[in-house]
């Protein structure tokens, strides 16, 4: 998608054998490019968060580990890749199935050969999810439709939480996908956008890219939805997620769950878009199953922004010397998810739902 008026993805590889990402910690105050050259700048990256959401989580590790065969293919190297790159983030199951999708590419090959294979398959992991985000796009476009005309001809207003536009993803995200292409459709549409603290993702990068696509929103205080679906100001809620069970439930960032729930209260359609690399197939009970990341009070306790003369700076917001506890997810359940909107076409968060969408998945 565009950054001053300019296509661009949220990682490429460069001639010379590094790869290069926007780092999303600078964003929207500066668009930095850094560079990638080995094993630990990318768990750095995933890490620090220079890249976030878990489609781009999974494309960065997938080529982290490309770079890192580079520095050591040997199996004791291969090894030490995985498990650096599994241990970055623990939420985002799209991370471990990158790993694993390379590691068996590249694990009967000789050792030689290992790193030019490893960044044959990233690529063609970066390319799928691109595809699969712009078929998320379609099948959620088809959605907004309906609300559209459900709406009578005025504006159709959508909220989404965190980030889960092309940022999150190599390029068109999941929740936004369906915006980007329903403005493509000509369709009226208003977006507003949950500040998502702590790090405010929503605030900093959804506004920040609808912005430079020109799509009409509005950033809101996060407990500000709950106040626009009672007076009929939300027609519908689209999120990301970083780990769905085979049964529907829905990890994302925290805060969702309380969406989900106002929604359900106001009868507003609450709808989860992910493609199926997202899906953890071993899960059934999301609450109970899914390891929550906790990251760091300093992000609750202190906030980054820029000054007028556009130095970026942290300043502390809470009282000093308070605790504070940081959980970067939450799970929904599938009773509270309208429907998941995926590369193959849009089902209910059900189990006989989604293997009717992904039969392969059926287990004997
Ligand atoms: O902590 P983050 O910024 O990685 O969290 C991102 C989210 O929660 C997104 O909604 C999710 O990864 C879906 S990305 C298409």
């Amino acid at each position: 998608m565009l950054i001053h008026g300019r296509p661009t993805r949220t990682l490429w590889p460069t001639a010379d054998g590094a790869v290069e990402i926007i780092d999303q910690t600078r964003l929207p105050h500066a668009v930095e490019i850094v560079r990638l050259t080995g094993l630990a700048d990318a768990v750095r990256a995933i890490a620090d968060m220079l890249v976030r959401g878990a489609p781009l989580i999974g494309a960065t590790a997938a080529w982290g580990l490309a770079l890192a065969l580079r520095e050591d293919a040997s199996d004791a190297g291969l090894a030490r890749a995985v498990a650096g790159l599994a241990a970055s983030r623990p939420t985002a199951v799209n991370l471990a199935w990158a790993l694993e999708r390379v590691r068996a590419r590249v694990a009967p090959l000789a050792a030689g050969d290992r790193a030019d294979a490893a960044a044959a398959e990233a690529a063609a992991i970066a390319d799928e999810d691109v595809a699969m985000c712009r078929a998320i796009g379609e099948h959620g476009a088809d959605l907004i439709a309906a609300a559209a005309e459900r709406a009578g001809g005025r504006r159709v207003n959508l909220l989404t939480h965190c980030n889960a536009g092309w940022l999150a993803t190599v390029d068109w995200g999941t929740a936004l996908a369906p915006v980007y292409v329903a403005q493509e459709r000509g369709i009226d549409l208003h977006v507003w956008v949950d500040e998502t603290r702590p790090r405010n993702q929503g605030a900093a990068l959804t506004a920040f890219e609808l912005g430079q696509q020109g799509v009409a929103h509005t950033v809101i205080a996060d407990n500000t939805g709950g106040h626009l679906m009672q007076h009929g100001m939300v027609d519908l809620c689209i999120v990301g997620a970083d780990r769905v069970t085979r049964t529907g439930d829905a990890a994302n960032k925290i805060g969702t769950y309380l969406k989900a729930l106002a929604a359900a209260d106001n009868g507003v359609d609450f709808h989860v878009a992910m493609p199926s690399s997202t899906i953890d197939w071993r899960l059934r009970d999301g609450v109970k199953e899914i390891p929550i990341e906790q990251r760091a009070a300093e992000e609750v306790t202190r906030m980054r922004g820029a000054l007028p003369s556009g130095e970026i700076v942290e300043v502390q917001v809470a009282a000093p010397g308070s605790p504070a506890a940081n959980y970067g997810f939450d799970v929904t359940p599938s009773r509270l998810v309208t429907s998941l909107i995926t590369e193959r076409g849009v089902c209910a968060a059900s189990e006989a739902a989604i293997l009717g969408l992904f039969p392969e998945r059926k287990v004997a």
